[in-house]
């Protein structure tokens, strides 16, 4: 069984009960726990047994999946179907308990991305999608902002936890700025793509997204209406995450690509 609709059945229940486990372990979080990929990448026992939890919960739900998640799991699959799984998208927001942190489970159906879901259990929401099935923020239909111009835009961006790369992220901002109504860091890049999917925003950016920061919320901002892409008319991906409202979305593009945005560390 790899339909969609069913596989959002099983997606749904399970980020919002991975949401309720974190915020069950918030109080116990401190500041001083492991990090990754450099001295400011944390991750906590939350991350770990929320993606444990979702893990396990798949494998008996749905034995013959593969699955990708942030932690660490890893697994082929015999079935067509991955799941791809950020336990905590935020999770510097998580530890310093700002609210904008959730839990992004997507699936892929055939190496093609079929569905996604976010939930942000601070605020009780549970964003999802399946493609060609529209968008939808706790059941009732979402979609993005119709045609801002680049000069009205609010604009959400996201930083790497490499000091080269957020180096070069700032000069892109620096010349960004100036030409839009204003930028949001949010902390969290799923959220960041929910946020534009219901129109809390108007764009979204980032270089060196992870398949478990983007893979959802990319599901959701396009069935809002959102064109997701790099700045080379190719798929958003690790080198660069565009997303906006179609007309945005090429005015943007264009910024950016004249700013060498996604030749950065
Ligand atoms: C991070 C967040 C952040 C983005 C970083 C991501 P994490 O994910 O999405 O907003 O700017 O690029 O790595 O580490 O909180 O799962």
């Amino acid at each position: 069984m790899t339909d969609a609709a069913d596989l959002l059945d099983i997606a749904r229940p399970l980020a919002i009960e991975a949401g309720e486990l974190i915020e069950a372990m918030r109080d116990s979080v401190d500041l001083s726990g492991d990090t990754k990929s450099s001295s400011v990448d944390v991750v906590t026992a939350a991350d770990r047994a929320a993606e444990a939890f979702i893990v396990d919960r798949l494998s008996v739900l749905r034995p013959d999946d593969g699955v990708l998640g942030e932690e660490g799991a890893g697994s082929e699959g015999t079935s067509g179907v991955r799941w791809i799984i950020d336990p905590i998208d935020g999770t510097t927001n998580y530890v310093y308990s700002v609210p904008s942190y959730g839990v992004s489970i997507a699936a892929e159906v055939d190496a093609d991305l079929a569905l996604g879901v976010v939930s942000e259990p601070v605020f009780n929401r549970c964003y999802s999608a399946r493609v060609g099935g529209g968008a939808f923020k706790n059941g009732e239909p979402i979609s993005v902002n119709t045609d801002p111009s680049v000069e009205t835009a609010l604009v959400a961006t996201g930083f790497g936890y490499l000091a080269e790369r957020r180096r070069r992220q700032a000069e892109v901002l620096v010349d960004l700025l100036p030409q839009v109504r204003d930028i949001r860091r949010f902390g969290s890049a799923a959220l960041d793509l929910c946020y534009l999917a219901e129109g809390l925003v108007d764009a979204y950016y980032e270089r060196g997204l992870h398949a478990w920061d983007l893979a959802a919320g990319a599901v959701i901002a396009s069935e809002a209406g959102a064109t997701v892409g790099d700045l080379r008319g190719n798929a958003a991906g690790e080198h660069f995450t565009l997303a906006a409202h179609p007309a945005l979305f090429e005015a943007l593009r264009a910024i950016l690509a004249g700013l060498e945005a996604d030749d950065c560390p």
